[in-house]
């Protein structure tokens, strides 16, 4: 079965199986520059204490909880995992934020949501897994309101080539043999792999995030481009454009 597919049950699935180590995994395989990215994507984002917050494949929460914990009042949480929502939740709880921190097990391709109600919006190191990037941003697109803003993080192929050689010896090789031994999961560490190498590059995403409605404001490499933020806004109506 070939899961670059990414067929929403497999894709499930695979978290599932790796939601109790995926943390661990994350700090280990980034040096923990996963929690600096992140927190820099929700500062971009500028929360305000009554805005509108959705956190799109949520995960075990480390976007919501920093947005929690720094500016917002309430956050939105949609995952199709369910291991990795348990997590969230009781992570959450340990913190008393339980009470401000909706969670719901969900498609992000068809959210369970009204149209234009949230002001506030991101998803990391989760586009990369929708079966579709299109259909996702266009029901991202859907579910904002109006000028709202949208972070997306997610994990990219570094483009200096001097950085970009000792990076694939890592990213092809290292990155699936530490992940499969900690997890004891290796297919969901070459999928991770396989998955960002062939995901497009911060130009061509960008180009179709602009045909799905918004406006690129601003792409920011991190660490030499081994990820990108994008902040995007809502401006036109999706089926207004050509
Ligand atoms: C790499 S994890 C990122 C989790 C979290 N955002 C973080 O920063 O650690 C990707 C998450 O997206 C979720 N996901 C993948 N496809 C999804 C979909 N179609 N709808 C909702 N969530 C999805 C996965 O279950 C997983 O929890």
């Amino acid at each position: 079965m070939n899961i670059l597919v990414k067929d929403p049950d497999i894709i499930r699935s695979m978290f599932d199986r790796i939601a109790s180590t995926y943390d661990i995994l994350n700090s280990v395989l980034s040096l923990s520059m996963d929690r600096l990215w992140r927190k820099q994507a929700i500062r971009s984002l500028d929360i305000k204490w009554d805005d509108a917050v959705l956190d799109v494949g949520t995960g075990t929460g480390n976007m919501a909880i920093s947005a929690l914990k720094t500016s917002a009042s309430m956050v939105h949480g949609i995952d199709i995992s369910r291991g990795m929502i348990d997590i969230a939740r009781s992570k959450a709880r340990a913190m008393g934020l339980d009470s401000r921190y909706i969670l719901c097990l969900a498609d992000a391709l068809s959210m369970p949501f009204g149209d234009a109600l949230f002001d506030k919006a991101m998803v990391a190191f989760g586009i990369r897994n929708m079966r579709d990037i299109v259909p996702f941003l266009e029901e991202m697109h859907r579910v904002l309101k109006p000028g709202a803003l949208f972070s997306v993080l997610e994990l990219s192929t570094p483009g200096n080539w001097l950085f970009r050689i000792p990076y694939s010896i890592y990213f092809r090789y290292m990155l699936p043999w530490i992940g499969g031994v900690i997890s004891g999961k290796m297919g969901a560490y070459t999928y991770l792999r396989d998955s960002v190498m062939r995901f497009p590059s911060p130009g061509k995403l960008a180009g179709i995030m602009e045909t799905c409605g918004f406006r690129v404001v601003r792409i920011i490499p991190l660490f030499f481009g081994v990820c990108h933020n994008y902040m995007l806004e809502k401006t036109l109506d999706h089926s207004s454009i050509p």
